[in-house]
């Protein structure tokens, strides 16, 4: 995945948590040797957007449109978290993620205990941008998400300070006010100056639903976007979840802001969102990667299935061959790491970068961009490799048990669902 797409068969050398070197190398002193006969070696799969904390949730929440699902469903369960619940559902999803190729996470926690998810995700060894929720507006919500402005401002830099570049640089902390409904304007004015000072990501949802960017008409007058700008948010720092219902003049100023798109076909199908204007907003300039959104309402996390869905998803739209192959590989990848800002840190396989690395064992056909998009899926990972460390090995975890983290997952989500009332 470097700029020229250029398919390599040879050697790639490991060393100190970063590549050293593509192509023939001497392997005599190397400690191991991983023989990837027979298997394509991709950079890891970057996921711009997930709830690791919904994981928990899968199953519960079907059958329901946008608003719905949140009121009835998602918004209650996520009152109903407990620490060791956000643990284990964390756990459940990185073991997920890692296990079907993906290495790197944009992920929105819920509006309580994020240190515990921070906590869980360090021994597991996933790269992951993680924001703590915020909600300050919004009666419709259980009173336990219901914040005080300042005190979810506080909390948010407090828990920056305490994560933002742990575990070698693994673990870094973005501001996460859900969605324009559930957040004050001085909110998110607050949240654009302070993300500015600190250089940190705003990570949001923003015109997933036509019922969403009525109810933003109708409370402030203004497009969903154009009211973002409006607070300060419009920034190469922005992350837009889903931007289904964006129109030109919306796109146009995402374009000349740099601002990201984070694209979810997905849960945009299963919610019944619609199909976003992908092609369009790429044709502009505009960043659009790709993430499950979480396991609530999609219902897994793996990665081939997100890239085969928005590329035939503009086929329906527009005609076949308008999002290709090549190009959901890259969004997979290369677009995700400019999401996150760490374009020179990860998304391809290259001298320098960090060693965040799939074998992915499939090939079964002759073009390797087609193959992994559209004959290929997550349980054809082989090898999972962040930051040098071999967290999936010949199919099998190194580091966990995937059944006790199952078991634990499945025993926290029925006492959480009870909880909730659901
Ligand atoms: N909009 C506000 N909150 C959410 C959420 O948790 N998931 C999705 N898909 N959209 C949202
Ligand atoms: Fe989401």
């Amino acid at each position: 995945m470097n700029d020229a797409l250029d398919i390599v068969e040879g050697d790639v050398v490991i060393r100190d948590g970063r590549i050293a070197s593509v192509g023939t190398a001497d392997l005599g002193s190397a400690t191991r040797v991983i023989n990837a006969r027979g298997a394509y070696l991709l950079p890891g799969f970057i996921q711009t957007h997930l709830h690791l904390c919904q994981t928990l949730f899968r199953g519960y929440a079907d059958d329901l449109a946008l608003l719905d699902w949140l009121k009835t469903r998602v918004w209650p369960m996520e009152a109903a978290h407990t620490p060791r619940s956000l643990a284990a559902a964390a756990r459940q999803a990185a073991a997920e993620l890692l296990q079907s190729g993906t290495t790197t996470v944009l992920t929105m926690e819920t509006v309580h205990d994020t240190d515990a998810v921070f906590e869980a995700l360090a021994p597991m060894g996933l790269r992951a941008v993680v924001g703590k929720c915020m909600m300050d507006a919004d009666s419709a919500v259980p009173s336990r998400l219901l914040e005080d402005t300042a005190r979810s401002i506080d909390d948010s830099v407090a828990i920056a300070k305490r994560w933002h570049g742990r575990a070698n640089g693994r673990l870094r902390a973005a501001f996460a006010p859900r969605f324009a409904i559930s957040c004050s304007r001085e909110l998110l004015e607050a949240v654009a100056t302070l993300s500015a000072e600190h250089d940190l990501l705003v990570h949001t949802h923003a015109s997933e639903n036509r019922d969403e960017i009525a109810f933003i008409k109708s409370r402030h007058g203004r497009k969903n976007i154009d009211y973002l700008a409006d607070t300060g948010l419009a920034s190469p720092r922005l992350c837009l979840a889903h931007c289904v219902w964006v129109d030109e003049h919306e796109q146009a100023l995402m374009a000349a802001r740099d601002v990201k798109v984070l694209h979810c076909p997905g849960s945009n199908l299963k919610l019944g969102s619609g199909l976003a204007p992908v092609v369009e907003m790429r044709a502009k300039g505009i960043s659009v990667s790709l993430g499950a959104d979480g396991a609530a309402c999609n219902n897994h996390l793996d990665m081939f299935e997100e890239m085969r869905l928005a590329a035939v998803l503009q086929s329906v739209r527009l005609r076949p061959g308008a999002l290709t192959a090549r190009d959901a590989v890259w969004m997979a990848t290369r677009e995700g790491a400019r999401a996150l800002g760490l374009d020179n840190e990860i998304g391809s396989v290259e001298a320098g970068k960090r060693a965040d690395l799939i074998l992915v064992d499939s090939p079964k056909g002759s073009d390797p961009y087609s193959t992994m998009v559209y004959a290929s899926r997550g349980t054809d990972v082989r090898t999972t490799i962040v930051d040098g460390e071999v967290l999936i090995d010949d199919f099998r975890p190194t580091r966990w048990d995937f059944r006790d983290i199952a078991a634990i997952a499945r025993a926290e989500a029925t006492a959480l669902a009870s909880r909730a009332g659901i």
